[in-house]
């Protein structure tokens, strides 16, 4: 388990507080994403629970979460949604589960900060049923040259230190493409705030063998 020191208190407040504005930048295409979900659905790195309001009711969510800070936000909401809920303390890279188990698998803004984002795919497919879907948004690197491409280069260490180990820098569209190659995603950058994680890839791909 990821210790429950200062830094770790730390981000699950700040995702606790930034919950309304990743509703509001995100809130509509999770309305169009999630549609896509079936019954029995895991959603890794769930974090205090932002995603818990798209879930259609009575779905049957499973959550691999290795935070317990995160995770003390994320109970006390799960009890406003009539979700079947299963909760797991642990790591996306070792899912406890059999193959072919998920009608579809969750992550967002999660593989930014997991230390293998390609065993964490791996996972993802085998534990996705043939013709499940995993949906994603998640913030990636920026294109060469740009303003935003030079900051990520400057605060690339501190802020992965700060936010335990979130890779601004990552190029997650193409790790996702590896393991679904048939994934489609639009590439969006918002004007937001935090300007190393302005670009975001949002979109879902299909288990297909
Ligand atoms: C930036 S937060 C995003 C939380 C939530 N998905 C959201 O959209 O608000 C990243 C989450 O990923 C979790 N996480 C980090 N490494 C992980 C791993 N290896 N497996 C699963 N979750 C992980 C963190 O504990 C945290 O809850």
């Amino acid at each position: 388990m990821k210790s429950c020191g200062c830094k770790s208190r730390f981000n699950a407040f700040f995702m606790k507080n930034l919950e309304w504005y990743l509703h509001h930048v995100y809130g509509n295409y999770k309305k169009s994403l999630f549609s896509k979900l079936g019954k029995d659905v895991l959603e890794i790195g769930a974090g205090t629970g932002t995603n818990l309001p798209y879930y259609r009711p009575h779905t049957n969510l499973t959550v691999v979460e290795p935070s317990r800070d995160m995770l003390n936000y994320f109970l006390e909401k799960a009890e406003k949604y009539p979700l079947n809920i299963h909760v797991v303390e642990g790591f996306a890279e070792r899912l406890p589960f059999e193959d072919n188990s998920f009608d579809g698998v969750v992550s967002t803004l999660v593989l930014c900060s997991v230390s293998s984002p390609s065993q964490v795919l791996k996972e993802i497919k085998r534990v996705l049923k043939p013709g499940g879907v995993f949906i994603f948004i998640e913030h990636v690197k920026a294109p060469e040259n740009t303003l935003t491409a030079k900051l990520q280069n400057i605060v690339y260490p501190g802020w992965k230190w700060l936010f335990e180990g979130c890779d601004v820098k990552r190029d997650t569209g193409s790790i996702i493409s590896s393991f679904f190659p048939d994934a489609t995603y639009k590439k969006i950058r918002f004007n937001s705030p935090f300007i190393p994680v302005n670009y975001h890839i949002i979109g879902y791909g299909t288990k297909r063998n």
